[in-house]
């Protein structure tokens, strides 16, 4: 198969949108762009077309997918039963990066759920993605459009890599802006749960509601036999070919024992890099140092997060060692991704 790659370049989007959206009323594969991240999208109500995704991913089938909508009524559609706390989480933050999760009706089928009687909903807030599903008129099932185990693309260039030839075409609408993907909220129960930190915070979400959990997945590994809810944390996500590790603590402990364990490292012949906020990249001694972004402005280091870990891929690096980016509205979010990434290896310094 030729993947065709539909640049939105002005003038052109209605005629490229309506393409891809086609491709998707034949129930074929398209990756678009998302507020988060880039989305592999086929029609949600179609079982075949949903085992196209797990075939072009390589995704356990096991592991259910989000379906996108544009329009609130379709909510209605899809899921059985909508609490009115959801209900008020949906009217603060949809269109938006926030995924519910609620019973299914009989017309989602156990393709797209991964056999899981519940399906989870998101309305994107990005334009395109919005644009794409109206004018293919059915909820787009969609995971990130990465190999499953790569990290998340956040660029049309970064699908390309992992889905050149696997899927029908990409809408390359540049950069996805966040970086990470939603936060997902179980709305099946009383309270709401997060299921997987994302940019809605914990905090934001008790504001509205007045309450909030953590799934314990979306912290910690999980002991053997134990199931998180949301079935794709319990896959090693985001793991880069590197061995990866954190080191945490005070920032002068922390560059500290980084240089000396690149130094061990490298004199042992080992190609090693650092993953460094932009205040504490003078400190380092490595030569691959790679500046994620600023602790001022914690959105760029959600941001750089995926492309980083890809370029070290690229690399042939055989060791990364990063500082932890704990703390404020994203930490918990950035802090998921990376310590999946490290296989929760971390030091503490
Ligand atoms: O930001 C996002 O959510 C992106 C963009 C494309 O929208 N999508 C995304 O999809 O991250 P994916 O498939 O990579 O991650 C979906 C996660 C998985 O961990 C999956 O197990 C969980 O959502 N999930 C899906 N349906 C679920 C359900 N019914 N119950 C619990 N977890 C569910
Ligand atoms: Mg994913």
């Amino acid at each position: 198969m030729i993947t065709e790659i539909f640049r939105l370049a002005e003038g052109q989007e209605v005629e490229k949108i309506r393409r891809a959206a086609e491709i998707i009323r034949a129930g074929g594969l398209v990756a678009f762009p998302t507020e988060t991240v880039y989305g592999l999208g086929s029609d949600a109500l179609r079982e075949e077309a949903a085992a196209k995704i797990y075939a072009a991913k390589g995704r356990p089938s096991d592991n259910p997918l989000i379906a996108h909508i544009a329009d609130r009524s379709a909510l209605y559609e899809l899921a059985a039963c909508v609490p009115d706390w959801a209900e008020g989480l949906a009217d603060a933050f949809w269109p938006g990066p926030l995924t519910l999760v609620f019973p299914k009706k009989p017309i989602v089928p156990d393709g797209t759920t991964g056999g899981l009687k519940t399906v989870a909903v998101r309305m994107p807030a990005h334009e395109t993605a919005r644009k794409l599903i109206r004018a293919a008129g059915v909820p787009i099932a969609a995971p990130s459009a990465n190999t499953s185990g790569r990290p998340s693309p956040t660029t049309a260039f970064h699908v390309l890599e992992d889905m050149d030839g696997k899927i029908d075409c990409i809408l390359d609408g540049g950069d996805a802006g966040f970086g990470l993907e939603s936060t997902i909220i179980d709305a099946t129960g009383p309270v709401p749960v997060i299921l997987r930190p994302g940019y809605i915070s914990a905090e934001m979400v008790r504001e509205i509601v007045g309450k909030v959990e953590t799934d314990r997945a979306a912290e910690q590994p999980l002991g053997s036999g134990e199931m998180p809810k949301a079935p794709g944390m319990k896959y090693r996500h985001y793991a880069p070919k590197a061995k990866l590790v954190i080191v945490a603590g005070k920032e002068a402990a922390v560059t500290d024992k980084i240089n000396e364990m690149t130094a061990e490292q490298e004199a042992l012949g080992i190609p090693c890099g650092v993953i460094c906020a932009r205040e504490t990249a003078p400190c380092y001694h490595c030569t691959n140092k790679k500046i994620i972004g600023s602790r001022q402005h914690q959105e760029t280091i959600a941001h750089n997060l995926y492309a980083v870990l890809r370029q070290f891929d690229e690399e042939n690096t055989g060791m990364i060692f990063s500082e932890s980016f704990e703390g404020g509205q994203l930490g918990q979010a950035i802090m998921n991704r990376l310590k999946k990434a490290a296989g929760y290896h971390i030091i503490q310094v």
